[in-house]
């Protein structure tokens, strides 16, 4: 079911740990398909609230940060603590983290409460766009901020590298693009020696795909599958029951997971007041061997009309909702497994789905690490580049109208997930990859000066000889810009020379101009190839 809701994807995360005097909380710790407490072993469910104010569509547009991070907003979190412990809340999920900004006062109150935090990476201006989905230099930085941020707190129990991104069978290409988030926030953490913070993903409950997506982000290597499950569901309407609601079904589908999966959002408001007579069934045997609790949708009342409870200022008021969600918490008392006593029996990461019109992503290779070295070293070494006072506007029409003229001058900064192609510089900045074009669109032509123009767009300069560790990383994204780069991610440090030689030759070049057919899941940097099509017949005309 869909949600209808002000900003369909806002999430966050965060985490806390004051320097010195702050009183650390047990982190959690995962161990088969459940969370524990690390040091005393007992078993974790989930007793989660959704706690951000929604951004508007308002704010998004803005392209700004309006958002309000709950988790700087001290005054706010005394407020409310109280309020989330009536409802036993161990977890509070934020959807969009301000990384500059002071936590440590939330996330200390949060900690004295004994309540975690799941925070998501992204924010409402920088996410994974389903319809022109990129990982990139940007983001990335945008993710490791997030971590950077909270990792210190150890009352952080993970972060979401996406919230319902895919959400249709017409997207399915851009869950590859979160699977590769999660795999280089996976191995950020582990580089910058944190603790070991799980990463997720938090799904959308879409009969025709809810399948791939399960198995899709579980499959392939540990160091690229997510370290738990995040269904957003809102099956469970009114009085329902465990068969009649679905939620027999969903959990029959995640029986033989190997990784916790929980509600990341549930709480269907279809009948009003809310019951939440759900509780006792997430609470109960039938669940518990299998789900690991979940989050209520959400803390704050706003137009959507999911709130618990009504916030004016210092002060806030109950809903009815919030009552009844408060008694049925108080009735759940899961039975708690020790950490030690358990031994798990689904040992196995789930198959990859298999690739065909219901699913257009492939599992391996995924898009590549955003690496901004590359970018950069790629920017020196061309001999024809984009002005720098170009608007994003125009460099974004400029790259349509050069793919337009030429699909083999664009293929460094395009990506298909369907065939696992993807350019070793589609992780650069929409500027560095407009020069990159303009640059393999001139030596095509066979550097006539009348190519590199594009009406003064263009210009010439002396191309930087590579040298060292930039050389290195040219081979290995090819003359083409196809390679696959291995060294080191966006994080400034430049690995040797592994140099894995030049790109394979012989792209196959489907014929561009004859191609309006083009597949959804193709993607030319951040512009589709409708508006590519759009920027050619633009200057043909
Ligand atoms: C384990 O530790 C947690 C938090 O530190 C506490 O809430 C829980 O009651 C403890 N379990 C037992 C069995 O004492
Ligand atoms: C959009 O940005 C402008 C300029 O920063 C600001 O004045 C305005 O309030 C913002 N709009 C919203 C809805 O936040
Ligand atoms: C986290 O802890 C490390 C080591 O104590 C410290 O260097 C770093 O500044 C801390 N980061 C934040 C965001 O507090
Ligand atoms: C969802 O996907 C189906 C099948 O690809 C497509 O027919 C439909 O138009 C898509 N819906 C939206 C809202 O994109
Ligand atoms: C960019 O700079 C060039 C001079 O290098 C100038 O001719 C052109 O008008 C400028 N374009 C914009 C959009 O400012
Ligand atoms: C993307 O890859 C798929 C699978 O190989 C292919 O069918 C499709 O034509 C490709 N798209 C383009 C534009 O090359």
């Amino acid at each position: 079911m869909r949600l209808i809701r002000l900003l369909p994807s806002v999430m966050a995360a965060l985490s806390a740990f004051v320097g010195s005097g702050a009183a650390d909380v047990d982190p959690i710790v995962i161990k088969g398909s459940h969370f524990f407490y690390k040091t005393n072993g007992t078993e974790f469910f989930i007793r989660g609230i959704a706690y951000q104010a929604s951004v508007t569509a308002d704010d998004t547009t803005n392209g700004t940060d309006d958002y309000i991070d709950p988790l700087t907003d001290p005054a706010g979190c005394k407020r409310d603590i109280p309020l989330l412990k009536e409802l036993d809340t161990n977890v509070v999920r934020v959807y969009a983290i301000k990384p500059d900004e002071d936590h440590s006062e939330c996330m200390q109150m949060l900690a004295d409460a004994g309540i975690y935090v799941i925070a998501d990476l992204s924010q409402p201006s920088q996410s994974i766009n389903r319809e022109t989905p990129q990982w990139n230099n940007a983001l990335y930085a945008r993710y490791t901020s997030v971590i950077d941020s909270l990792a210190n707190y150890t009352n952080v129990l993970g972060f979401f590298a996406g919230n319902e991104v895919t959400n249709n069978a017409s997207n399915t290409d851009a869950s590859a693009f979160v699977k590769a988030a999660v795999r280089d926030m996976k191995s950020y953490i582990a580089d910058k020696g944190y603790r070991k913070i799980g990463v997720g993903y938090a799904a959308d409950d879409d009969a025709d795909i809810r399948q791939q997506i399960r198995e899709y982000f579980d499959c392939g290597t540990d160091a690229e599958r997510i370290d738990f499950f995040g269904l957003n569901i809102y099956e469970w309407c009114g009085d329902s029951s465990f068969k009649q609601s679905g939620y027999a079904d969903r959990t029959k589908d995640f029986a033989d997971y190997d990784i916790p999966a929980f509600f990341s959002e549930y709480g269907c408001n279809a009948v009003q007041p809310r019951q939440f007579t759900e509780v006792q069934a997430l609470f109960g045997p039938e669940m518990t061997g299998v789900w690991s609790g979940g989050i209520v949708y959400m803390y704050f009342q706003e137009v959507n009309n999911y709130g618990l409870v009504t916030v004016e200022g210092s002060s806030v008021s109950k809903l009815p909702d919030f009552t009844s969600l408060s008694s049925q918490m108080a009735k759940a008392t899961p039975s708690l497994t020790n950490m030690a006593d358990y031994t798990p029996t689904n040992t196995k990461n789930a198959a990859c789905p298999t690739v065909n019109a219901a699913w257009q992503a492939v599992a391996s290779p995924l898009p590549p690490t955003p690496n901004k070295d590359l970018c950069s070293c790629m920017t020196q070494s061309l001999s024809c580049t984009a002005k720098s006072n170009l608007s994003a506007k125009d460099v974004g029409r400029l790259i349509g109208v050069v793919c337009g003229l030429s699909e083999s001058a664009c293929a460094g900064i395009s990506t298909n997930a369907t065939s696992g192609k993807y350019g070793a510089y589609s992780v650069c900045d929409p500027a560095e990859q407009l020069s990159w074009v303009f640059n393999a669109y001139y030596l095509e032509q066979g550097k006539k000066d009348s190519a590199c123009d594009f009406s003064g767009a263009a210009t010439k300069q002396n191309a930087a000889k590579s040298t060292g560790s930039c050389q290195s990383l040219l081979n290995q994204a090819g003359s083409s810009g196809v390679g696959t780069v291995t060294a080191a991610g966006a994080t400034g440090k430049v690995a040797g020379a592994t140099s894995k030689g030049a790109a394979p030759g012989g792209l196959t070049h489907q014929a561009f101009l004859g191609g309006f057919g083009l597949s959804s899941a193709v993607q030319i940097g951040l512009y589709s190839v409708s508006a590519l099509m759009t920027g050619l017949l633009m200057v043909l005309l």
